[in-house]
């Protein structure tokens, strides 16, 4: 099926890879990269890069929106190596909240997540709120309803994550419908998971997805344009 008109988001999770050097070539290479309508390109690299990528991206007019990886839980204060949403608000436009190495290694809990959200929703920062199935009531229904609304979603089976082990286009597919069923009808939803260039298309195709969340196979810029040129012919 094709999703003609629809916005597609392609989101680059870097996780705690790369030096700045390597930052810098990667975005480099985006210079003159055609911008399609409807796909949004979204990188987030490490913390300690948003700055620099952000004056990159602004001067060499790169066709790239930045995200951040994380974000705190709590505003400006005594939080000691905490990043508040504030601070991110002059460089990123995205912040990924509840990915599953944050809450399997981080210890980050549904009411964490939630109040990330509700920070993020101070500064206008749009959350990439990441659920797996197992979980998805109660980490959907720990989020104040009214913050929902300017949220993304991103469906990340733990056991697709970095395994090359995907899941099925049909199953992210009910688990979208879910995910719908339990906020808004008109929320855009990712899945995540082993995305790579031989599957990618397969779940854009689903009417109930709008783009993916990508780890492993955003590392490499020359991958990365593969897959927004398979998403812009959608
Ligand atoms: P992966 O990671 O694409 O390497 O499986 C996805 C993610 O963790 O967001």
């Amino acid at each position: 099926m094709s999703q003609a008109g629809k916005t597609l988001y392609l989101v680059a999770n870097w996780k705690s890879h790369k030096t700045w050097a390597e930052t810098e070539v990667y975005l480099g290479t985006f210079r003159g990269f055609r911008e399609e309508g409807n796909v949004i390109s979204i990188i987030c690299p490490p913390f300690p890069y948003l700055k620099p990528a952000r004056e990159l991206i602004n001067s060499l007019h790169l066709p790239l929106k930045l995200g951040a990886q994380d974000v705190s839980p709590y505003p400006f204060g005594a939080y000691t190596g905490a990043v508040s949403a504030s601070m991110l608000a002059s460089y990123v436009d995205y912040v990924l909240v509840g990915h599953s190495e944050r809450r399997r290694y981080f210890h980050e809990t549904d009411h964490d997540v939630a109040n990330k959200i509700k920070e993020l929703n101070e500064v206008s920062i749009k959350p990439i709120i990441c659920v797996d199935e197992p979980y998805l009531a109660s980490q959907i229904t720990a989020i104040e309803p009214q913050l929902l609304t300017h949220s993304i979603f991103a469906y990340e089976p733990i056991s697709a994550i970095g395994s090359g082990l995907a899941d099925t286009p049909e199953h992210a597919q009910t688990v979208a419908e879910q995910i719908h069923r339990l906020t808004q009808p008109n929320l855009p939803v990712l899945y995540g998971g082993s995305v790579t260039a031989e599957n990618l298309t397969s779940f854009l195709s689903l009417n109930e997805l709008q783009g993916a969340l990508i780890g492993g196979a955003s590392l490499d810029y020359n991958t990365w344009k593969i897959l927004l040129n398979q998403a812009k012919d959608f």
